[in-house]
């Protein structure tokens, strides 16, 4: 390919959004490719991942990660082809994930440890799982469940979000470590999809039943690990129903994020106490050296065909603004991928 003609065009940030972010606090820019100097990879993106946390990281204000600049290229992982690379480490046709942004090419240093580049093999699988259960959301799930939530065999792990990327993981390796499993989810057709597809002991339709009743029903001997993606009103019902030494992981809360008046905490904290339970946050970044051992975990079930997976794919850069909003309005089902080029 002659990079030196191809343009980029790019997503960036051009304004803090107050609630759902709005077509306006997005410009679209174009430039010309860069070519990579000496160290650096030139990336053909694919596929990006589209994530809840991108909308906190369009706030101002201290978090694990700096926000996205205004004017900036708006931050997203993404796994590409290396169509051009003067690094020793990555040749002219590797398929990679990295912090690419929302943009068309990327070009960077190959060690860039926040763009995190890693070699990916297709022949595993399909690059959008490398987005969902083999790339951060997988790694969200498994490190969470396995180290935050410590679940042992037989007992209950609960994980709302459940048909949603994150979600999948949780539940899928929670069976695999021969616990119950059981989802919340929104809809009829994600809970059939959770129990039926990724083998869930049951799942709830938080939208359409009571969450109280589905707890009696589906968690009749209280709940252990309850893994909340969710936040709000769902975490504040949960812990009614969480046992003697539960653990509860504070993964994300994403019924908050586009809150304009402040994070509703849960009032009934207490139950925490009464049952010596513990609340504990995680971030993904963490475990960020031990990636590896996740994907070969996770990558064998996959191929024995004992753990599924499920992506949502949109198609094309100029729908970004649209498609996350979906990821709000529980309108995702699977993981959100936005298709950027062909293969
Ligand atoms: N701590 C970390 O390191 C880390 C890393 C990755 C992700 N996360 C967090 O993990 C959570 C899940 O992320 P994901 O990528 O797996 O997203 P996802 O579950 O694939 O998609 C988001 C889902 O959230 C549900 N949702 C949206 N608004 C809701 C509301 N008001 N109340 C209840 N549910 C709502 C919807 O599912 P329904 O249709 O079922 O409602 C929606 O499909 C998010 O909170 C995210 O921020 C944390």
């Amino acid at each position: 390919m002659n990079t030196l003609a191809a343009i980029n065009h790019q997503v960036r940030l051009a304004a803090r959004p107050i609630g759902l972010p709005k077509p306006g606090d997005w410009s679209r820019t174009e430039e010309p490719v860069r070519e990579p100097a000496d160290g650096e990879i030139l990336v053909k993106v694919l596929y990006l991942s589209l994530d809840p946390a991108m909308r906190g990281w369009m706030n101002e204000g201290k978090s694990y990660i700096p926000p996205v600049g205004l004017g900036e290229v708006m931050r997203a992982g993404g796994v590409g082809r290396v169509i051009a690379s003067r690094s020793p480490h990555f040749a002219e046709g590797d398929y990679v994930s990295a912090l690419t942004g929302v943009q068309e090419y990327w070009t960077g240093r190959a060690d860039d440890k926040l763009a995190g580049v890693a070699r990916i093999d297709p022949q595993l699988a399909p690059l959008p799982v490398w987005l969902n259960a083999l790339g951060m959301p997988g790694m969200t799930g498994y490190f969470g469940l396995t180290e935050i939530g410590r679940p042992k065999a037989g007992e209950t792990v609960l994980v709302s979000g459940a048909a949603g990327a994150v979600g999948q993981t949780v539940g899928q390796v929670a069976r695999h470590l021969g616990c119950r499993a059981i989802g919340i989810a929104g809809g009829r057709d994600k809970c059939d999809f959770v129990v039926n597809e990724l083998g869930f002991d049951g799942c709830i339709d938080y939208k359409n039943t009571s969450l109280r009743d589905g707890l009696k029903q589906h968690c009749p001997n209280g709940v252990d690990v309850y893994f909340d993606n969710v936040g709000g009103e769902i975490l504040d019902t949960v812990l009614t129903r969480i046992n003697f030494k539960a653990r509860i992981v504070i993964c994300g809360a994403i019924s908050q994020y586009n809150n304009t008046t402040p994070v509703k905490g849960p009032s009934n904290y207490l139950s925490l106490l009464v049952n010596r339970a513990r609340m504990e946050g995680m971030v993904v970044f963490d475990f960020a050296e031990r990636y590896q051992e996740a994907v070969q975990i996770i990558g064998k079930w996959i191929q024995e065909g004992s753990f599924k997976t499920r992506e949502d794919i949109v198609e094309g850069l100029d729908q970004f603004p649209a498609a996350l909003l979906m990821l709000f309005e529980g309108k995702n089902f699977g993981k959100l991928v936005l298709r950027v080029a062909a293969g």
